[in-house]
């Protein structure tokens, strides 16, 4: 499989549209069926290998719907602690691995150089600095839940094991030095945000909705939480939704041209109805952070923004804020004294026959919705992932991209670049969207009003 971005040219060679597609079938949903419920947390693992985590917390939570508990108090700080490490290996994987050379060395130097390896040569500090960030998530994870991610450490329920106090105090000492990467490298972006003036306005600064779980005070949150979509005024318009209600808000459209689900927010139409996940969703979407460093970052964010912020390139210096609370928020959750404590599972049978389990995942908010017979074999599942949620947004941003850098009908590599950095600025994970393993490759193609294939561009993911 392979994702393809289609670019449409009108009569007079202007951009008319672009839709991503996605030519993966998605038979995951269809193969759980008839498996226990409480297989699901193993069986996320097969979702996607590139964040397993974030399924594993959903699945995990869906479990605990369909048992009818509350979780013990040190399952919940746990699955809360896995969530945030989670958050830091991802963002620092999109920012230095993946975006990094684009952002620091310019989307016009040599293709040759745009890369890790010329990040390094050009900046060996700030590569070093992404590296061990990302180590700190990696290692956090294997402190919290064994072996890289192991698949049945989130249970419904609660958490396999208890949290030992050795693994908690490597993790408490490694803080410090990733919290200090993180803020320097926010610092770094900041002093090059002037130069990045037209990506700014022309990546995806987009109109439409923006949807993220909030605490009930309005808290941003990455652990259980109440649905909240706010407008590109920054004005809420729907609050304090129960996530297991979600189908009565979001609708789903079945686009044909792709096996990504579009889901859109119901009240305006699938026409009007676009809505955007993911961190600057959650900037958007929270009154606070409710760490002091990242809400001063949110404050600054704030000032003289008129709404919500709505370049979606800004995603880039939102993931360095909420790796910055991710750091000041981890300690506060492991050095309370429950984090310690044994008792980390509810027991019970199955009490209901539907449990929705709904997480923030590094890339946005993600529904696992379960419906089980009685003896808790599962009879539907619907998955519903973040890079699904932005599709129609990456459209119209694509779109936006290719009407300022596309000229003369053809696909220059800057051009190219370009299109290629607004969709990084989502940070899409087609292998969640699709199911297929591993990472896709990526084609572009520009084509005519009669459906002509003008230009194509290939990248190996
Ligand atoms: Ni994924």
């Amino acid at each position: 499989g392979h994702a393809k971005i289609t670019i449409r040219l009108d009569d007079r060679g202007e951009v008319e549209d672009a839709r991503l597609h996605v030519t993966e079938l998605r038979g995951f949903e269809k193969f759980c069926e008839g498996r226990s419920f409480r297989e699901m947390p193993v069986l996320t693992a097969r979702i996607c290998g590139i964040c397993p985590v974030a399924h594993l917390l959903a699945s995990a939570r869906a479990g605990d719907a369909l048992l009818a508990v509350e979780i013990p108090p040190a399952a919940r700080l746990l699955r809360e602690a896995l969530a945030l490490a989670q958050l830091v290996q991802s963002h620092a994987l999109s920012f230095f691995h993946l975006s990094g050379p684009d952002l620091l060395l310019g989307f016009d130097a040599p293709e040759a150089r745009r890369n890790l390896a010329g990040l390094a040569d050009a900046l060996p500090e700030v590569a070093r600095d992404g590296i061990r960030l990302r180590r700190f998530g990696q290692e956090a994870i294997e402190a919290i839940a064994g072996r890289r991610i192991h698949p049945s450490w989130a249970i419904p329920g609660g958490v396999a094991r208890p949290l030992a106090a050795e693994a908690r105090d490597r993790i408490l000492a490694a803080v410090p030095d990733a919290l200090a990467i993180a803020r320097r490298t926010l610092a770094l972006w900041k002093r090059r945000e002037p130069e990045l003036a037209d990506e700014l306005r022309a990546f995806g600064d987009l109109p439409g909705l923006f949807l993220s779980l909030v605490r009930e005070d309005g808290t941003a949150v990455f652990g259980e939480g109440r649905l909240r979509f706010v407008d590109e005024l920054g004005a809420i318009v729907a609050d304090g939704i129960d996530p297991s209600d979600w189908r009565a808000w979001i609708g789903e459209t079945a686009d044909p041209a792709s096996y990504l689900k579009a889901p859109f927010f119901r009240p305006r139409g699938p026409a009007r109805g676009a809505y955007r996940v993911g961190p600057l969703a959650r900037l958007n979407a929270a009154a606070r952070y409710g760490t002091p460093l990242a809400d001063a970052e949110q404050a600054e964010l704030r000032e003289g923004a008129r709404g919500a912020i709505r370049s979606t390139f800004l995603a880039h210096r939102v993931r360095l804020v909420e790796v910055i609370h991710a750091l000041e928020r981890i300690p506060a959750l492991l050095e309370d004294p429950l984090a310690l404590s044994p008792d980390v599972q509810a027991s019970a049978g199955r009490n209901r026959r539907r449990g929705v389990g709904c997480v923030e995942a590094p890339r946005g908010t993600i529904f696992h919705d379960y419906e089980v017979d009685r003896d808790g074999l599962l009879t539907g599942v619907d998955l519903v992932v973040a890079t699904g949620q932005n599709a129609l947004a990456m459209n119209a941003a694509v779109a936006q991209i290719a009407r300022r850098f596309v000229t003369a009908g053809r696909l220059d590599p800057g051009a190219l670049n370009r299109i290629e950095g607004g969709i990084r600025a989502f940070d899409p994970c087609l292998s969640c969207a699709t199911h297929a393993a591993g990472r896709m490759p990526l084609r572009i193609e520009l084509r005519g009003p009669g459906g002509e294939l003008l230009d194509l561009l290939e990248r190996a993911p």
